[in-house]
This record gives C-alpha cells, structure tokens and sequence, in this order.
C-alpha cells in the first residue's frame, strides 16, 4: 500500500513522477503529493484526493526540476487529508521524505523528538521519521545516507521510503524493510518506484532492493547500495525487466478491471503454456518436478494467503487431497502467522499471491522457513518478495492486473494450482492414468470455453445487473468445488459494488443464512451438473418457497434449475474441478456491471488497496 516515485536525471521529473503515480494508484489512492528539488530549495505540493487532484493543484509550482520523488497514499496513521498526505518535511525544512509502510515505534521516537522541541502538524509515523533522520543528521554531522541509516536502526517496522536533501540536492536515499522499491538504471538517470510499472518505457534495467539494504542514488555515479544494519557494501544485481507498456495500458476498455476479466482467454493460456504438453500426456513444471521428493514427501500442505488468493487455495484443498491424496490444510496467513502453527521440516508450505508483497503472506512463508518447510510461491509478479524469498516457485503469467479486484490473476491461479495438483496425482500415482488423461484435455479447453462465455454473456450480464443493482444484499451459494466461488463471487460484489454479500457452501444455508430470505434477497446459486447438481436442486427448492430472487449459474441445455431461476446465466459443462475457473467469469461481470450501473470507482474501490504490504 502506498506508492512512491522518485527521478533523477535530465528531464523534467514532473511528468515522470505524476505519470508513474497513476500507474501505482492502485496501491492506494486516498491522497498524493510530490516534491521537486530545485537550487533554491524544495517545490512541494500534496492533496487529499487522487493522483489527478495533485495535477490540479500542481499549476502552483515550478515544474521544471530534473529531480524530485512523489506519493501516493493508502493512510494507516491519520486520516486521509491534506495534512496527512506525503511528502513530510523535516522541522528545519532541509529533508523531505516519502514512504510505504508503518513504522511501529513511531509513538516513543514522537515523544523523544517532542521533548527535544520538535513540533509536528501530522498524525502520521512518517513525519516523526523525517524528524528522526533531522535529529541525526544535526547533532552527528551527518550527510543524508548515514543520518538515513542511523535513523532506521532504531525504526520498528516496515517501509520503503524515498529522502531528498535540499542541501546536497543531486542524491536520493532510498531504502527498504518490507516493503518493495525498484531502481531503474537509465542513461545518466534513474527511477525509483514501488514497482518497475512507471519507469517501464524509459529502461528495462533495474535493481530491486533486498529487504534490509538502502543506496545512495547520485547523478553521475554508480548506485551505490549497503546493508542499513552495519553498511556492508552489496554488489549491483541489475534485472532486465520483462515487462512492457502495453500490458498495464487500458488498451480501449472503459476500466481496468473489464480489460482484465476480457484478457482471461488468453491469461489462462498464458499460464498453461509450455508447461501442459496436452498430447505428450506432459506438465512441466521445473519448480515441482526439482523438488518433486519434498512435495511427495510431504506430510502435509498447508497453503496461506490473502484476499481473492485464499479462495484459489480453497479450490486447490479439493484438488491437491482429490488428485494426490496429500492432506492439505488452507489458512488465511494473518491468521496461520500468529496463532503458533504447528509447521513440521518435511511440511510443504505454498504462499499463493498475486503481488507477491501482502505483508500477512510473505510474513507466515518466513515464520515456516524459520521451522524449516519447504516454502513455494505462486505469485503473478516477477521478482516479488515472495518470489524472492521461496525454496521454488511457479509464477502465473497472467501480465500486470491493475485493477484492485483481482479477477485474471484468479483464474490464473487456478489454472497453475490444477496443472500442480495433477502433476503431483499423476507421479505418485493416485491419479489413474484414464482420469489425467482425460483432465489434462479437458484443461487445456479452458482458454476456449472461458472465451466462449465472454461472448455468450455479452450484454446478457448488464441486463440482470440492471435488475439487482439496488438490492443492498446478496446470498452466493455452491457446493464442493463451487462453494470457494461462492466465496470469491461474494467478494467481488463487496470490493467494488459496497453490497453487502455474503459465500455460502449450499448446504449450510440452513444453518442461519435461510433467515435472511425474503422477496428482497437475491441469491446466486452456482449449480453445474456435474457437481452435487440434485443436491443443489433441493436447496434451490428450499430458497424458492421462501421467495428470495435467484439468479443461477447453470450448464448449458439446464431446463430443472432455470425453470425455478428468476434470472440465469450459462456456462459450459467441463470437469467439475475446473468448473470454479468458469463459474468465476459471470460472476465477475455481474460484479462489474453492478458497480458500473452503481457508479462506483471500479478500479480504484474505496478504502482498498490492491497491494496490502501492511499487516
Ligand atoms: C488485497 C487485494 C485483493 C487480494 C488480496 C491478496 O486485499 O485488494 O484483491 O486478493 O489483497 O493479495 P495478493 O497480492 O497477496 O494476492
């Protein structure tokens, strides 16, 4: 959460810094500011409000400077208002700084610097820092990067933070402990940011900071990088970005998020490529097959993870026990990292993650290599901290997802979880050659079925979510494989719509859902043939004489369900344990149309963040 941009070079930073802060809008969005560095000391300005509120309020300054860093805000301490916002200056107005993260012993470095006679006009932990690295650099003598470092050994907490000097006004410090930061390398220039997205046309090499390390960033010179704890030099490790400019624009779509639901065809594809060999009978996965003793090994699998990511393992339990017969547990990793897990050496450990970066996440893998499990990261972003920091890993290839609601990112992950699971059924031969055989084809249809009801839904969706659009609640209801669509389809309707909505698996509705059940509650019932269908039948029976709305997601040529549904929407039939890819494709339309016809902020949905790097 929080984004943060930074340039020095030979252009004008402005446009460079407003430009890359769109771009990591996504990571928060409740306020913004940037600061430039010019002969005659900063150029600051910060707004409530969005990225493009700053841009209004920025006619004020000097554009012109070559040097300067911004920020976008997802608040923890204070409210999100002018004041609040970053940059925050230092008391003698020399250093300005802007940082991604919470510095958790915020409250008695405050009081120190109070009793030393600094004042402060924020609630936020990130001016007491700006004063804290003042209060080193004045009474030691420093230069910026040793009051910097000084500063941050005495820091509890997680940042990335981004510092400029009006007095040595060719350098940027940056450093990080937890959350992520990006060096891009130019041609006498360099970018900072939150990731490689706003310095993506001008370079593809770049530098991403290791978790504990700061550099020095001068116009001029090499970057040089070392540990904050005792300033060990690091040598440079440049990456070349794959990434490219395309992938994170709209590419003509209203939103975002209705790009990104439209790009699954391909995103699952994507996914699968070169690894399901469909007629060799061959899933190649160099992650699994060089590890493939502690996965077969394993006692047991636990899965973690956040958000959206949790219910992809919610579908992979089903698989992973049904394919492999390997006991597998899932956990919401805030949960899994405080509760004193029991986490054994020959454990497998997964951390699911689209960003790679959710603190609860990247938190609980630590705390299971600290006892020894193998840890794995599926993750969408290359070169995450959980990429970075696992025993092996499958990345999902699903390209950039921009939108604070994952959905590309979902399926993609569900398509990497199924082509683990039938690997791991298929080499310890629980799964019958006949069924991997049959399921490895039946996977690889995905891409085109996935396609198919793109189009079939086609203004089919937006018409029932005209209907429902007002309803404050909603009921999703499904079984087995469904019900974690249940969940995620519940989820969906909540981060962008604010409807409340709650996932149910089916047969639990009678244990207090039933309740809520009048002519003005719509429930989504997700009943495809081949899972559990006669028993869904009943509780759409049951849902029926209580008069609630039912909108049902049914295999095509259904005549038993759509004859009791209010509303209906089809999906092809497949193997019932991918039917949870397909099911989420309407699910996310209606989602979508219903915040469209609401006209909430897609994209960007209040109060969220699409990177939690904070617990
Ligand atoms: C945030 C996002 C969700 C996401 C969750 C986990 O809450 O808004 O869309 O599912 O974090 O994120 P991760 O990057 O770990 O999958």
């Amino acid at each position: 959460m929080c984004g943060i941009v930074g340039y020095i070079g030979r252009r004008e930073a402005y446009p460079i810094i407003i430009n890359g802060l769109k771009r990591l809008e996504y990571r928060g969005y409740d306020s913004a500011g940037i600061v430039l560095s010019t002969p005659k000391g900063f150029e600051l300005v910060k707004t409530k409000g969005k990225v493009s509120d700053l841009e209004e309020k920025s006619t004020s300054i000097d554009q012109t400077p070559t040097i300067g860093i911004g920020h976008t805000r997802w608040a923890t301490h204070g409210v999100p208002n002018d004041v609040n916002s970053h940059p925050h200056l230092s008391n003698n107005g020399r250093i300005v700084l802007v940082h991604n993260g919470i510095i958790e012993n915020y409250e008695s470095i405050k009081k120190l610097l109070i009793e030393k006679g600094y004042t402060f006009q924020s609630d936020t932990d990130t001016e007491v820092l700006v004063n804290f690295i003042q209060l080193f650099q004045e009474e030691q003598n420093l230069n910026l990067r040793d009051a910097v470092r000084l500063a941050l050994n005495e820091v509890v907490g997680a940042y990335a933070i981004a510092v400029l000097d009006n007095q040595d006004p060719d350098t940027i410090v940056v450093a990080r402990l937890g959350s992520p930061l990006a060096i891009g390398i130019g041609k006498d220039e360099f970018f900072i940011a939150s990731d490689a997205s706003p310095f993506i046309e001008f370079t593809k090499d770049a530098i991403y900071l290791e978790d504990g390390d700061m550099a020095s960033i001068r116009l001029g010179e090499e970057v040089a990088i070392h540990t904050i704890h005792n300033n060990e030099p690091v040598s440079l490790d440049i990456q070349e970005l794959q990434l490219n400019i395309e992938a994170i624009e709209k590419g003509g779509y209203e939103h975002f998020m209705l790009k990104e639901i439209y790009e699954q065809p391909r995103s699952i594809r994507d996914t699968m490529r070169g690894r399901l060999l469909v007629d060799e009978g061959i899933i190649k996965m160099a992650g699994i097959w060089d590890n493939q003793e502690r996965f077969l090994k394993a006692k047991r699998i636990i899965i973690v993870a956040c958000g959206t990511s949790y219910h992809a393992g919610l579908v992979a339990e089903y698989m992973i026990e049904d394919f492999a017969r390997i006991p597998v547990e899932v956990e919401y990793a805030s949960e899994f990292r405080y509760r004193n897990p029991i986490i054994k050496k020959n454990d497998v450990v997964i951390a699911i993650s689209q960003s790679g970066e959710t603190a609860d996440t990247l938190a609980a893998l630590k705390l299971a290599k600290e006892k020894g499990a193998f840890i794995f990261g599926i993750n969408n972003v290359v070169g995450s901290s959980i990429a970075r920091i696992t025993d092996a890993g499958a990345y999902t290839h699903a390209g950039p997802e921009i939108g604070v609601a994952s959905t590309k990112a979902f399926t993609a992950q569900l398509t990497i979880l199924s082509l683990i699971a039938l690997k791991l059924g298929k080499k310890n031969g629980e799964l019958s050659n006949e069924k991997y055989n049959l399921l490895t084809r039946e996977l690889d249809r995905i891409p085109e079925l996935v396609e198919k009801i793109l189009i079939d839904c086609e203004g089919k969706i937006e018409a029932i979510a005209e209907k429902y659009k007002d309803n404050r609640n909603a009921i999703y209801l499904g079984r087995g494989y469904n019900y974690p669509s249940a969940l995620e389809g519940a989820l969906k309707l909540k981060e962008i719509s604010y409807i409340h909505a709650e996932g149910y698996p089916a047969a639990e509705m009678k244990h207090g859902p039933i309740a809520l059940l009048d002519e003005n509650m719509p429930v989504i019932v997700i009943a495809t043939k081949r899972g559990y269908y006669e028993k869904v039948v009943s509780n759409i029976q049951e849902i029926k004489s209580r008069s609630a709305r039912i909108i049902a997601v049914v295999n095509e040529g259904d005549e038993q369900v759509i004859a009791m549904a209010d509303d209906h929407i089809f999906i092809p039939e497949t193997a019932e344990e991918f039917t949870p890819i397909l099911a989420a494709i309407p699910l996310q339309l209606l989602s979508y149309w219903i915040a469209v016809k609401l006209g909430k902020n897609v994209d960007q949905p209040r109060n969220l963040a699409k990177s939690v790097t904070v617990e």
